[in-house]
C-alpha cells in the first residue's frame, strides 16, 4: 500500500515540503529565499538561517494544503545530499525530529534523484526504462534510468554545470541573481548571431563542457568593449543559449541513438527554459522520440519530487543517526 509521505528540502536556496501518496502531490509549498540577491548568489549562512526561520511554517503549508495533519503521515522523507552542508542540515534535523517524535519512518533522498522523479508526478504512466538528461545549478548528466532507483551515468560535464553557466554568463551581462531565468527573458528579445565555439568537437564521449563557453562570452564582451563597438546584450544571451541548449541536444539525442532508447526526459532547474523544451520538442518530433518534461512548478526545487522519490527509491527507512552528506553520491 502507498505511504502518505511529508517530505522536505533544504539543499539550497528553497524551503520546501510537500505531502505525497506516490506520483500525486496533496499538497506542495515552496519558499524562495530572495534575500540573496543582494549578493549576486547564494550565500551559505543566508540560506541556513533562512530554513530555520520557515521550515516549520512551510511544513504546515504543505499540511494544510494536503488537508491532512502529522497524525495522518506514514512516513518523512528528507533531502540528505548533495546541497549546501549547512542547509542541508536543517532539513534532516527538522526530518528526524518529526520521525522520532511521532515515531514514523524516515527516508533520505539524493536530491538528483528527486529531480528525476519530478518525472513521474507529471507524466502518470512514464516508466523506466528512459534517458534523462538533468540539468541544474550543479549537475548536467545524461543517464538511463534503467528501473526505478537504478541509473548508468552515459554522459556529464567535466566542469561547470550548465546552470552555473546561465548564471556566470548572466553576472557577465550584469543581469543579477538568478541569472537563468534572467538570461531566458533577455535572450527571447536578440538573435543568436554570434557562434560560440564547442567544447569536445568531434569526441566520441557524450560528456559536457560549459566552463570555456562561458569563458568565450566574457572574453567576447570585453573585446567589444575594449574596441568601443556596440552590441546589443540580448544577442549575446541569445547566442549563449542557443550554443548551451544545442550542445546538450546533440549529446542527449546521440545517446538516444546509441542506447536504441526512444524516451527522452529532462529534468532540474534549467529544464524550466523555453528554447530548452522548445528545441528538444522539435527535435523529438524529427527523431520520433517521447519527450517527458517536468511542469514548470516542478522544475526548480521542490519537495513534492522529494516525497515521489521517497516513493520510488530502492533506498530503506533510516535509523535517527542519518547525517546530511553535502557531496553524495548517485553513482558508485
Ligand atoms: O534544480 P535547481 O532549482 O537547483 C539545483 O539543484 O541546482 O536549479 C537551479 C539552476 C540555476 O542555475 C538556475 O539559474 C537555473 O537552474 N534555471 C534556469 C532557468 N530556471 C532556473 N536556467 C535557464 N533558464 C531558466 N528558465
Ligand atoms: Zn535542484
Amino acid at each position: 500500500m502507498e505511504r502518505l509521505i511529508l517530505a522536505i528540502e533544504t539543499s539550497c536556496d528553497e524551503t520546501a515540503a510537500a505531502v505525497t501518496l506516490g506520483r500525486t502531490v496533496l499538497g506542495s509549498a515552496v519558499y524562495t529565499q530572495r534575500e540573496h540577491e543582494l549578493y549576486g548568489g547564494v550565500v551559505p549562512e543566508i540560506a541556513s538561517r533562512n530554513h530555520v526561520m520557515k521550515i516549520p511554517y512551510i511544513v504546515d503549508e504543505a499540511l494544510k494544503k494536503a488537508e491532512k495533519s502529522y497524525r495522518d503521515i506514514d512516513a518523512i522523507a528528507v533531502t540528505n545530499g548533495p546541497g549546501l552542508i549547512g542547509a542541508l542540515l536543517v532539513g534532516v534535523s527538522f526530518a528526524k525530529a518529526l520521525a522520532y517524535y511521532y515515531k514514523l519512518p524516515l527516508i533520505p533522498v539524493h536530491h538528483i534523484e528527486g529531480h528525476i522523479c519530478s518525472l513521474f508526478i507529471s507524466h502518470e504512466t512514464l516508466e523506466p526504462p528512459f534517458l534523462c538528461l538533468v540539468v541544474s545549478g550543479g549537475h548536467s548528466h545524461i543517464l538511463v534510468v534503467e528501473d526505478y532507483g537504478v541509473y548508468r551515468l552515459i554522459g556529464k560535464t567535466r566542469d561547470d554545470a550548465v546552470g552555473e553557466a546561465f548564471d556566470k554568463t548572466a553576472r557577465a551581462l550584469g543581469l543579477g541573481y538568478p541569472g537563468g531565468p534572467k538570461l531566458e527573458a533577455l535572450a527571447r528579445e536578440g538573435e543568436p548571431v554570434y557562434a560560440y565555439p564547442r567544447g569536445f568537437k568531434g569526441e566520441t564521449h557524450l560528456d559536457f563542457t560549459f566552463s570555456g563557453l562561458k569563458t568565450a562570452v566574457i572574453n567576447h564582451i570585453h573585446n567589444m568593449e575594449q574596441k568601443g563597438e556596440t552590441y546589443k546584450k540580448a544577442d549575446i544571451a541569445a547566442s549563449f543559449q542557443n550554443e548551451a541548449v544545442s550542445f546538450l541536444a546533440d549529446n542527449t539525442f546521440e545517446a538516444a541513438a546509441r542506447t536504441g532508447i526512444n524516451k527522452i526526459g529532462i529534468a532540474g532547474g534549467v529544464s524550466a527554459n523555453g528554447a530548452l523544451r522548445e528545441a528538444f520538442r522539435r527535435r523529438a518530433e524529427k527523431e520520433n522520440i517521447s519527450l517527458y518534461l517536468p511542469e514548470l512548478k516542478y522544475c526548480t526545487d521542490n519537495a513534492a519530487m522529494i516525497g515521489c522519490a521517497a516513493a520510488f527509491s530502492k533506498e530503506t527507512d533510516q535509523p535517527l543517526r542519518l547525517n546530511a552528506d553535502a557531496s553524495r553520491m548517485l553513482f558508485e
